[in-house]
């Protein structure tokens, strides 16, 4: 059975946010010193928030058919905390831009809820996004 487009692309997000909590659980056991607290603070929060994300995309693959298929990207960390900030907030940006072309997929099938949840999910990235800059200075 070839899966859907929509299917696709929920699962090729779904392996981005697990790659992404367990690059920031990873990030935030790696970071030392004082004054970097408040980016380890940043990274752990978030953990929880792309866990959210990760389990709402399984449970929509399940919902339309599909199986979730995991395929997480273990590379190595960056070796200092800019260079974490830096590639993350490329990576959210990714993420916001995914989203919102999913929300069109999802109004195009004709799916509103999930539609409605892209969207807040691709807000939840752009929050996280912002927060990062901030902290990068
Ligand atoms: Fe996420
Ligand atoms: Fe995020």
């Amino acid at each position: 059975m070839t899966k859907s487009p929509l299917i696709t692309k929920l699962n090729d997000q779904l392996n981005r946010e697990v790659s992404t909590f367990l690059r920031y659980m990873r990030q935030a056991a790696a970071i030392k010193g004082a004054s970097n607290e408040n980016v380890r603070s940043m990274y752990l929060a978030e953990v929880t928030d792309e866990v959210g994300h990760a389990q709402y995309l399984a449970n929509q693959i399940a919902h339309l058919g599909g199986t979730p298929e995991l395929a997480p990207d273990l590379s190595p960390i960056p070796a200092t905390v800019d260079a974490m900030l830096t590639a993350d907030i490329a990576a959210e940006g990714a993420d916001v831009a995914n989203y919102i072309e999913l929300a069109h997929m999802a109004e195009s099938a004709g799916h509103f809820a999930l539609k409605q949840t892209m969207e807040d999910q691709a807000a939840d990235e752009d929050h996280h996004r912002q927060e990062m800059a901030r902290l990068r200075g």
